[in-house]
């Protein structure tokens, strides 16, 4: 088979990314700018900043891009862009983009699930894992695991029922007194603190079935901190360092638990863990034992394509691309976008 080159976009949140992904040889090279600073002076992204950003950055990213890797823009086979979820503003910046080069240069143009490219995110470095595996999906905006049949067929196993593993790392971050966003910088405190010291709710762990609850737990740490005294956590290193680790420990046991029983659920022995949260190091810790201990395989994405970027998105285009699935319109979003409907 002719190798293909594909360009990727990713413009769904708060994060422009983009990549070039070669059919054959892989990943070439990828680019990706974070607009954390716009947003943290307002604790959380603002839709109509976001959008306004990708549309100053994203087309000097792609010049970057072709530049570094020296290569003529009409040699891209094609152009994949994050159709959705996410914001539509953002969104929208990314299928203008697409659809216009796709035309200019006359190359098709193709839509991706961000879900999607979040769960076979792995595949950029181990593009021989084998099909069927569950994954959880653990990120900012979702918390679900995955039956993964094969490209394009996803069976929906749980769900979180409020809110996602990532917000509340970044609510109990933020209730501690850190930066917006504050999962990695919370993780990197709880590598100093307690795990044992307060012993927090582990939601839905013994429910039986496969779904997540994460706000009573972000409630249950309001509520110490209440009881200690704001002031005083926060102006105590060690107070946080211990909050933050036993608040880790209750998210890190429910997701394991959760993975072991879908595992065993499902009769699967292979694992997959994307997004954001899957780049935190106890989860991994507790994940890799259970992997040892009943034989199952787990495999992550590299460290810096856990969160957002454009490789994901440019590797699910070359795999539609091998399947030869095109065919997306100008203007084709869908902000609120079930991975498995
Ligand atoms: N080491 C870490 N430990 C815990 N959480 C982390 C870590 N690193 C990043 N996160 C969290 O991951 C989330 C960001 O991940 P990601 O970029 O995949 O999510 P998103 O794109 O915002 O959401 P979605 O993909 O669901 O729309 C944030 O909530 C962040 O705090
Ligand atoms: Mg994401």
């Amino acid at each position: 088979m002719k190798s293909k080159l594909v360009l990727g976009i990713e413009t769904s949140c708060d994060e422009t990314g983009v990549a070039l992904y070669d059919t054959i040889e892989g990943l070439k090279g990828h680019k990706l700018y974070s607009q954390i600073k716009l947003h943290a002076q307002y604790g959380g992204v603002v839709p109509e900043l976001a959008s306004r950003d990708h549309i100053k950055k994203l087309l000097r990213l792609i010049k970057e891009l072709i530049d570094e890797n020296d290569i003529n823009i009409n040699s891209i086979d094609s152009i994949a862009y994050t159709k959705g979820p996410g914001l539509s503003g953002a969104l929208l910046v990314g299928t203008t983009v697409a659809n216009a080069l796709g035309y200019s240069l006359k190359k098709p143009v193709i839509s991706v699930h961000h879900l999607e490219a979040h769960l076979l995110s792995p595949l950029l470095s181990n593009p021989n894992i084998k099909f069927p595996f569950v994954a959880l999906l653990v990120s900012g905006g979702h918390t679900q695991l995955v039956r993964v049949e094969g490209i394009g067929r996803y069976h929906l196993l749980g769900d979180t029922r409020d809110d996602a593993a990532g917000e509340a790392f970044d609510k109990t971050a933020k209730i501690l007194g850190l930066p917006y966003p504050g999962g990695a910088l919370l993780s990197e405190l709880a590598r100093d603190g307690d795990a044992s010291k307060y012993p927090l709710p582990k939601p839905m762990i013994h429910s039986g079935d496969l779904d997540f609850s994460f706000s009573g737990l972000k409630t249950a740490v309001a509520n110490l901190v209440h009881k200690i005294g704001s002031k005083k956590v926060t102006a105590s290193k060690t107070l946080k360092a211990d909050i933050a680790a036993s608040f880790q420990n209750a998210v890190t046991d429910v997701l394991t638990e959760k993975c072991c029983r879908a595992l065993f659920k499902e009769d699967i022995k292979s694992l997959v863990i994307a997004g954001g949260v899957g780049a935190n190091a106890e989860l991994r810790r507790k994940v890799n034992q259970q992997a040892k201990k009943t034989g199952f395989e787990v495999h992550y994405p590299p460290l810096e394509f856990c969160t957002d970027n454009g490789a994901m998105v440019a590797l699910v285009g070359g795999l539609k691309t091998n399947e030869g699935v095109y065919g997306a319109k100008p203007f084709d979003i869908k902000p609120r976008w079930p991975l498995s409907a």
